[in-house]
């Protein structure tokens, strides 16, 4: 696998593979990669000539109070992972080589709407941190194709959107959630987890199917299906942010007429913050 930690040495190679007529899928990450970054190395593979990996904590979408400096770095064992899934290239920039002028006054890419509700309600700013890097490393790299993981449901659909409104000549493949034999979806946080968190864990997910389970079964009361799960897991000792019933593209509240769905929940396990959500029809 050929590493690159400049853009410049990155974008002459990619320069050269496009002009022999090659295309180039993307996958950026944050590193301390699992099974969930694999399968998404995996869809590129099976799409494009050169995939194209990308390690990179970006800053921009942490918050003052998040866990950007404790965030898992392990960039060795990802090297490892990337080169045995069959990864062509890594792009692994420092932060300076993102923002050589420094975060103060950088141009934001801001998503207005989506970006504000579920998640960006509780981390303001996120997905502007968010979109930002992503349009900066489709700049960079021209991708032809470019995969995220669908257990960031909500990051995927802000991702679509930005991409569509600026008119970004790149495909967004979603890539579904790889799950631990109990359910949880499988996350870098989960790390963060002590034993008895990760047992109680996967009741996210629980929730998720007893909801939708509910749902599809003729409950026509979203709030009620929503405060029975809220109340299920903070029983148990999450601390609920929001498990709520959307319409599956919008993200705007779930209508009774509204036949795609998506819950979308985040909750808190002592000082970790997990996501988790599940698209169905009724
Ligand atoms: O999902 C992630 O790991 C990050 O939000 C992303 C898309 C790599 C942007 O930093």
């Amino acid at each position: 696998m050929e590493i690159f930690e400049s853009r410049d040495a990155l974008q002459q190679r990619l320069r050269s593979l496009r002009q022999s007529g090659r295309t180039i899928g993307l996958v950026p990450t944050m590193g301390n990669l699992h099974d969930g970054h694999l399968a998404l190395v995996a869809a590129a593979r099976e799409q494009a000539d050169f995939v194209l990996a990308t390690i990179f904590v970006n800053p921009l979408q942490f918050g003052p109070a998040e866990d950007l400096d404790n965030y898992p770095r392990t960039l060795q064992d990802d090297c490892e992972l990337l080169t045995d899934a069959g990864c062509d290239g890594l792009f692994v920039p420092a932060v300076t080589e993102m923002y050589p002028d420094g975060l103060q006054g950088q141009t934001l890419v801001s998503v207005p709407g989506l970006s504000q509700k579920h998640c960006g309600a509780s981390r303001p700013g996120h997905f502007d941190g968010v979109c930002t890097v992503v349009c900066k490393l489709f700049n960079l790299t021209e991708p032809d194709s470019a995969f995220f993981g669908e257990k960031d449901y909500q990051q995927l659909q802000v991702i679509r959107k930005m991409t569509t409104d600026l008119c970004m000549p790149v495909r967004i493949e979603g890539v579904p959630i790889i799950r631990n034999a109990e359910g949880l979806a499988l996350s870098s946080r989960n790390g963060y987890l002590d034993t008895e968190q990760l047992a109680l864990a996967p009741l996210l997910h629980d929730q998720l199917m007893a909801a939708s389970t509910t749902i599809k079964s003729g409950q026509a009361d979203f709030a009620d299906v929503e405060a029975r799960a809220r109340a299920e897991l903070d029983k148990a000792g999450f601390r609920t942010d929001y498990f709520t019933v959307c319409n599956a593209l919008t993200l705007e509240t779930a209508q009774h007429d509204d036949s795609d769905l998506v819950i979308l929940a985040a909750a808190w396990l002592g000082k970790t913050r997990l996501i988790d959500n599940l698209r169905f029809t009724r």
